[in-house]
């Protein structure tokens, strides 16, 4: 094994050779939790057919019953295994970004239990690109429920110390894949109600889908359940506002405490500490969950993020801020 000793009853992060993917197959195989790099966040892995672990991962986030989660699959070959009425359309935007940050929302294959579909007729499936999660998936066999690895309601988790932080002893082995490449959660798209429709936005953006599919964003009464599209979320401990760049020395200079800032040039005052932001979206959504992670804990009161630019590229990112805006601070702590 090429894993650290466990210093205290946590799960160390092992770097995933042959020996520690060899493990992973085994913890999930055993009922186990699995802190498991994919290329958008780590998941929270489990045997998606495994009654005992997915209870065992709800439990462990904190995530209400009804909250469906996704299945990883090693490749888009297992689409049929695990759904059914599988449109033309789910199988062109499978073939043109899996393995990729794209999930597809399709009819249930009878046996998919009820505790990863949140008891809908649907579930969410996807191929991860990451070689590590590749590696694992393909080696395992079988399908792999992983919501990102975050408590319900805060950030992403985004590199294998984030998992470590947040589950502790709760999490049986962390494979350390680096720092996730894309950052923010997959693309979601739901085909199972005639057309598709974006539920969340994400790296696969409008504009690539429209490469491949016509889809319709007029909405419908029968929304699935997406506890991403709750309004609080992806939420720091503190207070999170977003602010144009002309208004930030203010905001700061107003405030009594320390303030934590992310923008593009330093705004002046004395009382912060700055962080610097990627100018192109790809970049910022990066590393969006790792510095909210890291201004969260750099002894301010007040995060203030200035409104990055609108267009195609920036609506992911617009997306998490908003939730993390409208989820964030010790008040909302009651509503969550
Ligand atoms: O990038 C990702 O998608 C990451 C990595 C680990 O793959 N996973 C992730 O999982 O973000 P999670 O559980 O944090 O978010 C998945 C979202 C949830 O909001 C869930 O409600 C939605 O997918 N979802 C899963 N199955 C669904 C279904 N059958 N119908 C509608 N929404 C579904
Ligand atoms: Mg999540």
């Amino acid at each position: 094994m090429s894993g650290r000793p466990d210093p205290g009853g946590v799960a160390a992060a092992v770097a995933a050779d042959a020996d520690a993917i060899a493990r992973a197959v085994e913890v999930l195989g055993a009922g186990g939790l699995l802190g498991l790099p994919t290329e958008t966040v780590y998941g929270l892995a489990a045997d998606a057919s495994n009654p005992a672990a997915i209870a065992r991962m709800f439990a462990a986030k904190g995530r209400p019953a009804d909250h469906p989660v996704i299945v990883h699959l090693a490749s888009a070959a297992q689409l049929d295994d695990w759904a059914r009425d599988i449109p033309d359309v789910a199988r062109r935007l499978a073939a043109a970004f899996w393995p990729g940050p794209l999930t597809l929302i399709l009819k249930r294959a009878p046996h998919v239990l009820n505790a990863v579909t949140g008891g809908q007729d649907t579930v969410g499936l996807r191929v991860p690109s990451h070689p590590v999660a590749h590696a694992v998936l393909a080696a395992f066999g079988g399908g792999v429920a992983a919501p990102s690895a975050n408590k319900f309601g805060r950030v992403s988790a985004t590199t294998a110390a984030h998992v470590r932080e947040e589950f502790g002893a709760a999490v049986d082995l962390v494979l350390d894949g680096g720092a996730s490449q894309v950052g923010i959660e997959s693309t979601i798209v739901a085909c199972d109600l005639g057309g598709v429709r974006v539920l969340r936005p994400g790296r696969i953006t409008r504009d690539m889908l429209a490469t491949v599919a016509d889809f319709d964003d007029r909405g419908s009464t029968a929304v699935p359940r997406v506890s991403g599209s709750l309004e609080k979320h992806y939420a720091p401990r503190h207070r999170v506002a977003m602010l144009p760049a002309s208004e930030l020395a203010q905001a700061i200079a107003c405030h009594a405490g320390n303030v934590a800032v992310l923008s593009r040039k330093r705004p002046a005052g004395k009382n912060l500490r700055h962080w610097a932001a990627a100018i192109d979206a790809e970049g910022f959504a990066h590393s969006l969950y790792a510095t909210l992670r890291e201004m969260d804990c750099a002894g301010c009161d007040l995060l203030l993020v200035e409104t990055p630019p609108v267009g195609a590229a920036w609506e992911a990112v617009h997306d998490r801020l908003r939730r993390a805006v409208a989820g964030s601070g010790a008040a909302s702590d009651e509503a969550r």
